[in-house]
């Protein structure tokens, strides 16, 4: 399957994605698999160079033009695979103290450079059922994979990561902030 990247210029980036019907229909199931191997190309440097695209560690349906609350995310942190595919997630539990990541961040969607901390929990935990496993799963996270489940989930409420910065004050931390 052949994705198209939606920008944010598009008002469906700014809108919120629907439930998604368990158990998972085979085209859902297709589309998730599509995302996933985007992400994992993009990290090859010579591919991404090669198809003008850029690495991304997370997509959610809607930067595909799908309405459907579900998101994958892909990357290598110390020679470990950190990968799911997640559908209807839920943050049932966030820390009081914040982080934010120290060079800002970045969107597959977002082709300007927005300047600033993006605010996010430090500590999360998010429920979801893991298409990749075919479980439902509770993934507890923290540091720079709970920013990258904040990013994506945020997108199935319309929400892009520069609505996070605060435009008076781009790099100030907040107070016991941690940058990662
Ligand atoms: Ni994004």
């Amino acid at each position: 399957m052949k994705l198209k990247i939606v920008k944010d210029n598009n008002p469906i980036m700014r809108k919120k994605s629907l439930p998604v019907e368990l158990p998972l229909s085979s085209k859902d199931k297709e589309l998730l698999d599509s995302m996933s191997e985007y992400l994992k190309l993009s990290q090859d440097d010579e591919y991404a160079e090669k198809h003008h695209i850029t690495a991304g560690v997370g997509m959610a349906a809607i930067q595909v033009g799908v309405l459907k609350r579900m998101f994958v995310i892909y990357y290598e942190r110390d020679n470990e695979v950190i990968q799911y595919q997640l559908v209807n997630p839920r943050i049932i539990e966030s820390s009081v103290k914040k982080c934010a990541l120290e060079n800002g961040e970045g969107c597959l969607s977002v082709p300007n450079h927005h300047e600033g901390l993006v605010h996010r929990y430090y500590k999360i935990k998010m429920s979801a059922y893991d298409a990749l496993t075919d479980e439902d799963i509770i993934i507890s996270a923290m540091g720079y994979d709970a920013i990258v489940l904040q990013h994506e989930y945020d997108h199935l409420d319309g929400i892009l990561y520069y609505d996070r910065i605060n435009p008076n004050r781009p790099n100030e931390k907040l107070p016991g902030e941690e940058l990662v």
